[in-house]
């Protein structure tokens, strides 16, 4: 990326600073970042010790063998018992781990003291079906307590959990399971969606019909939906009340080494096979743990704790599970869509529950600006304290709206940069230390090393543009890519000599804070000048009228790359059918001001939806195909394929 993309920087003036009252709580204060920035492994070797461990580390990192990481390596813990017994034992039984609320309004309360008993009777219930330690376990479930119960029984027993996100087909499922080789697959009858049942176990019956899945022995099934007429495999398939209800709640934990395989999780990427990214324990646990302390400030007495993502992706596996359940955290789990039965569900949920913390993406918030002010404004959302952002770039108008009419303009919003690779949170502003910026995930946390680089991998000025890399190991960093060490390599840690490149284009602003800028593909050339599809976006929502945007780059034989982009009104200004020519021609002439002239997209395109993976990206390859009257790609990761119609639809067909 070359400097010439400065002239486009979009200029953020407002300013933020946290709360006073929370500042003179927060459980983190400017001082960790000296302290870590004096002694950086001496500042983690310290958070290791938030931990109980079986066998107490004497040695903080291994790098001896770059990029293979050890951290902690002569530790021994277990993972499950550092997130639920030693609650009990510290006399906090009783606490609340999880609020459980079921799309249809069913509620299940559970305590550290439960937690326990059914984490205890399902690692009984996978030893029974032979599983031991080092085995892998595919889970594909809804968003019940049986998932949380199940990723800690396998991890109590040392059984790498292999996560499947429950709206992936059974194609996606069977080639997870053949790459992890799993023995045993958690699934259940079906889950609710939007007001429905939607089954589950079929996929798993046409997953294992396919090559390579062979050597699943055992399929567990939660009845969650009651759907009847559930196909049955004898001697493979049995219910979770069968087996693991009469399980003897007792349990005893064993201690493994730090670097114990915890989890694989897969991540899909623009081109090949889905990588499986390996984490392990004791390393993972600390990062997950300290971070969720830190940038959420969590007061395990007081707070409630809401992360809204699916277990299924690494931020549930991190701020649903590990993270808040080591820390004693009370939580709520939701099981289904934010619009089910009505618009307001979210937010009904954190005036029953009073959620204090709020974790939550982008789109989320841009579906929530788009229908409309009024819908949050009928709850009563005091018990908010912090808000946190995580999966995209959030847009400064989408950030200022969150804090606005979620946060009553007081709560801090945390813009968190993280990914499935790095485990847990790396960039973020401290809620009460940072002085936050919308738009801007701002300053490593203490004990991470990130900067941005050019070409030739030097670290740019501030003001400048170019990649986000990580320069230091950190604890809960991938180990490997599952089965593919060298793809490791060739994946993240070619590009720039000993450093790890995230993917993603970022610049450093006046004051050194970094801007992510989305993935490095995404980045469009014209004329010359490279521009960041995240800049115009937040150009484009940032006029009153537009709720959502999706910028790409289509091939242009004037410019090499043409700026097209796709938006989505808010609710006010669709109701009031305005002249779509006139407001196209409006936002062109304001992204024009907002970013200079070379910015000014080509076309600009009003559509209905925008096509998402189903962890909430927009999907700009496909739009891309469509800007440049191509037959689509692959679209079996979209959550709904019928919106490439409507785009399609709408589209001259010349352009
Ligand atoms: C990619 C990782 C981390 C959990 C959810 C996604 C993008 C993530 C931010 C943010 C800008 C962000 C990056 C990153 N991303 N958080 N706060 N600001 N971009 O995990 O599916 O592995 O995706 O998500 O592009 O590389 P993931």
């Amino acid at each position: 990326m070359s400097n010439e993309s400065l002239a486009n920087l979009l200029k953020e003036e407002r300013r933020f600073a946290p709360p006073a009252g929370l500042a003179a709580k927060a459980n983190v204060t400017a001082e960790a970042y000296e302290q870590a920035k004096a002694d950086r492994l001496g500042f983690w070797a310290e958070q290791a010790r938030r931990l109980s461990w079986a066998t107490e580390p004497t040695e903080t990192l291994d790098w001896s063998n770059p990029p293979f990481a050890k951290w902690f390596a002569d530790g021994k813990l277990n993972v499950a018992y550092n997130c639920v017994d030693r609650h009990v034992e510290n006399g906090l039984g009783d606490r609340v781990a999880l609020h459980f609320e079921g799309e249809p309004g069913d509620t299940r309360t559970i305590t550290y003291a439960e937690l326990q008993r059914e984490v205890s009777k399902a690692a009984n219930a996978l030893t029974e079906l032979g599983i031991q330690a080092g085995d892998r376990v595919a889970i594909y479930l809804p968003m019940i307590p049986e998932a949380v119960v199940s990723m800690l029984a396998c991890a109590r027993i040392g059984a790498p959990h292999s996560l499947v996100f429950g709206g992936f087909s059974a194609d996606a499922l069977a080639t997870r399971i053949n790459d992890a080789d799993a023995r045993v697959v958690i699934t259940a009858d079906g889950g609710y969606r939007r007001g429905k049942p939607s089954a589950l176990k079929p996929a798993v019956d046409e997953a294992l019909t396919r090559p390579g899945t062979e050597k699943v022995r055992s399929v567990l099934v939660v009845r969650r939906t009651g759907q009847e007429g559930v196909a049955w495999t004898e001697g493979r398939d049995v219910w979770w009340h069968d087996l693991v209800d009469r399980q003897s709640d007792q349990h005893t934990p064993q201690a493994f080494d730090a670097e114990h395989p915890l989890f694989i999780l897969y991540t899909s990427g623009t081109t090949g096979k889905p990588k499986g990214i390996l984490h392990t324990s004791g390393g993972y646990l600390t990062q997950t743990s300290y971070t969720h302390h830190a940038v959420f400030d969590l007061k395990p007495e007081t707070d409630v704790f809401w992360c809204t993502a699916d277990v299924g992706w690494v931020t549930g596996h991190s701020y649903i599970v590990y993270g808040p359940l080591s820390n004693g955290a009370t939580e709520v789990l939701y099981e289904g869509t934010p619009d089910t039965p009505h618009q307001g569900r979210w937010w009904e949920i954190v005036q029953k529950y009073g959620v204090t913390t709020l974790y939550t993406a982008p789109t989320a918030i841009r579906a929530a600006m788009k229908w409309g002010d009024d819908i949050p404004a009928k709850f009563d959302l005091s018990s908010l304290r912090i808000l946190g952002s995580v999966g995209e770039p959030i847009n400064p108008e989408a950030w200022v709206w969150y804090r606005k009419h979620i946060g009553a303009d007081t709560t801090p919003v945390v813009d968190t940069w993280w990914q499935t690779e790095t485990g847990g949170i790396m960039i973020s502003p401290l809620p009460g230390v940072t002085e936050t910026k919308p738009g801007s995930a701002q300053v490593p946390l203490p004990g991470i090393a990130a900067t941005v680089v050019d070409d030739d991998a030097h670290e740019v000025p501030n003001g400048s543009g170019g990649y986000l890399v990580l320069t230091e190991p950190w604890p809960s960093m991938l180990r490997t890519i599952w089965g593919d060490d060298q793809r490791y390599i060739d994946t993240y840690w070619s590009r720039f000599e000993g450093r790890y490149f995230a993917g993603d284009g970022a610049k450093k602003d006046d004051d050194g804070d970094i801007w992510l800028l989305g993935r490095v593909d995404d980045v469009m050339l014209v004329s010359g000048h490279n521009i960041s599809t995240t800049e115009v976006e937040s150009a484009l929502v940032s006029h009153p009228s537009i709720a959502e945007a999706a910028v790409v780059g289509a091939n242009d034989p004037q410019t090499t790359q043409a700026i097209c982009a796709f938006v989505i009104l808010r609710g006010s200004a669709d109701a009031a059918q305005t002249d779509e020519a006139a407001l196209v021609e409006e936002l062109r002439a304001h992204v024009a001001k907002q970013l200079g002239p070379i910015a000014k997209p080509k076309r600009i395109l009003p559509v209905a939806e925008l096509p998402k993976t189903r962890s909430g990206k927009i999907m700009r390859r496909l739009l891309r195909d469509v800007a440049e009257n191509r037959t689509l790609g692959d679209v079996t990761t979209l959550t709904d394929s019928s919106v490439m119609d409507l785009i399609q639809a709408k589209l001259p067909s010349a352009p």
